[in-house]
């Protein structure tokens, strides 16, 4: 068989192409929804997820390499020439579907490397030795949020590409009868002479748009899952306490845990402050309650409230009672001490914040890191090859004095 396209049959070479990639696409799409449907729960669990997620980035990388490789040899070739020109209805599906299904074998596995490049931390490693993150991508929880949720649409929309480009191949195959298939397997001498008629540019060109029109719409959907940039609080709902003094009108609280040695950020959407804050003292008290259930945490958020864990069904609140002490010097930030109960333990906190006042509008950001072990989290998983032994937990928020 000639490595070469001719106008009857791909060669061996853009077979061996099609059928690899085809393998590929089709197993990253079944690990990706084995490991999307794996149990979270204890330690065994967890590590099963992260290493399907690994071997599906690995098949996804290799079928992204593959498909630029694909791509240098296909623009050099010739192309088979239709069968029947004289179908151009059924010649322009074809040709809208084989466009759309190179666009997704692109961009599909790109927005995977993307969302686990912009992932802070990222939770299951690529299976080889180069680096791990697209350069110029920062981490960003927001931007792998959007990345992953083009990703998750995108995966059904090649699906339901290959699935028409499929049904097609097997119309020729079954109803037309007419050697189709063995122009891209079986033998190519079997495949039959086409006419010699080629259609002009334009439909080349409309198929292109068509193509890429169909996969602008998932670019264009919003992420779905709360992220900070898109959850303010005063939707994110957390709620002004009682009269205080200052009423939190925007914010963001979250954790941050290493978990298999990367960083997993996670975010609180329920919880409330109640702040008094005298500025002319520069002191006052905070109070603030926390809805454990309301936590995301990447992958893991069920685990991570389950039982081995902050246990949210025995313990739905955690809270922060603290003193608002002035900064000890100038230039330093403020300190809220007090004691932090999560999980039922309780045990003594400082976090350190900055704080500045416009007007009645004060900003304030700090974080601070607790040792999970003091709360009694996590105690089956002693060491810290699993899940770490810090948590940092920051707050970002702008009140309002009443
Ligand atoms: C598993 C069942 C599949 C069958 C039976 C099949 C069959 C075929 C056939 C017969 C052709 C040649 C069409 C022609 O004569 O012009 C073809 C081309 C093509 N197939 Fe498939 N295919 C399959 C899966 C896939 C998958 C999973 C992908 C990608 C996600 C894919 C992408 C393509 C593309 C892009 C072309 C056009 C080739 C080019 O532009 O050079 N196919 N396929
Ligand atoms: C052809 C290539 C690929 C296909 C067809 C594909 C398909 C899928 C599917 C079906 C899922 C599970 C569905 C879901 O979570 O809703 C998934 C999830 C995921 N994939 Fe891929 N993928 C590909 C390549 C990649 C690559 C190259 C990476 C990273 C380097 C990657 C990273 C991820 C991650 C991190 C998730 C979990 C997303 C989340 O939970 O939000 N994928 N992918």
């Amino acid at each position: 068989m000639k490595a070469s396209n001719t106008p009857r049959a791909y060669g061996w070479v853009a077979r061996m192409f099609h059928w690899t990639v085809a393998v590929l696409i089709l197993a990253a799409i079944a690990i990706g929804l084995y490991a999307d449907n794996l149990p979270e729960g204890g330690e065994a669990q967890l590590q099963a997820i992260f290493a399907a997620y690994s071997v599906h980035k690995t098949v996804g990388m290799a079928a992204l390499i593959l498909v630029a490789a694909r791509l240098l040899w296909t623009l050099a070739q010739p192309k088979p020439r239709p069968l029947h020109p004289e179908r151009r209805l059924e010649n322009f599906a074809a040709e809208v579907v084989h466009w759309a299904l190179w666009i997704g074998m692109i961009v599909l596995p790109l927005s995977g490397w993307l969302l686990h490049s912009a992932a802070p931390g990222g939770f299951a490693r690529i299976l080889w030795p180069f680096g791990q993150r697209l350069p110029f991508v920062p981490e960003d929880l927001a931007l792998s949020e959007r990345f992953a949720t083009f990703h998750e649409v995108g995966w059904w929309l090649l699906a339901g590409l290959i699935a028409l480009h499929v049904v097609g191949a097997l119309k020729h195959a079954i109803i037309d009868r007419d050697g189709a298939m063995s122009r891209m397997a079986g033998n190519p001498n079997r495949a039959p002479e086409p006419p010699a008629a080629r259609p002009g540019i334009l439909p080349h060109v409309l198929a292109a748009v068509a193509a890429l029109a169909i996969w602008v719409g998932p670019a264009f959907i919003p992420a779905t899952s709360p992220v900070a940039e898109e959850t303010p609080l005063a939707s994110a709902a957390p709620q002004a306490g009682p009269a205080s003094g200052w009423a939190v009108e925007q914010g963001v609280l979250g954790i941050e845990v290493t978990q298999a040695g990367s960083t997993v950020a996670g975010q609180f959407g329920q919880w409330q402050a109640d702040i008094a804050y005298d500025p002319a003292s520069r002191a006052g008290r905070v109070t603030v309650d926390v809805d454990i259930a309301s936590l995301t945490l990447g992958a893991v958020s069920e685990a991570a409230k389950g039982p081995d864990f902050l246990n949210a069904a025995a313990h739905p609140a955690a809270t922060f009672e603290a003193e608002i002490l002035p900064p000890p010097a100038a230039g330093q930030p403020h300190v809220a001490r007090g004691r932090l109960t999560v999980a039922g333990q309780t045990v003594d906190a400082e976090l350190p914040f900055e704080l500045t006042i416009e007007g009645d509008v004060a900003q304030a950001k700090g974080r601070m890191r607790v040792d999970r072990r003091d709360f009694g989290i996590g105690a089956g998983y002693a060491d810290e090859s699993t899940v770490g032994f810090a948590v940092e937990i920051g707050f970002e928020l702008s009140a309002k004095q009443q």
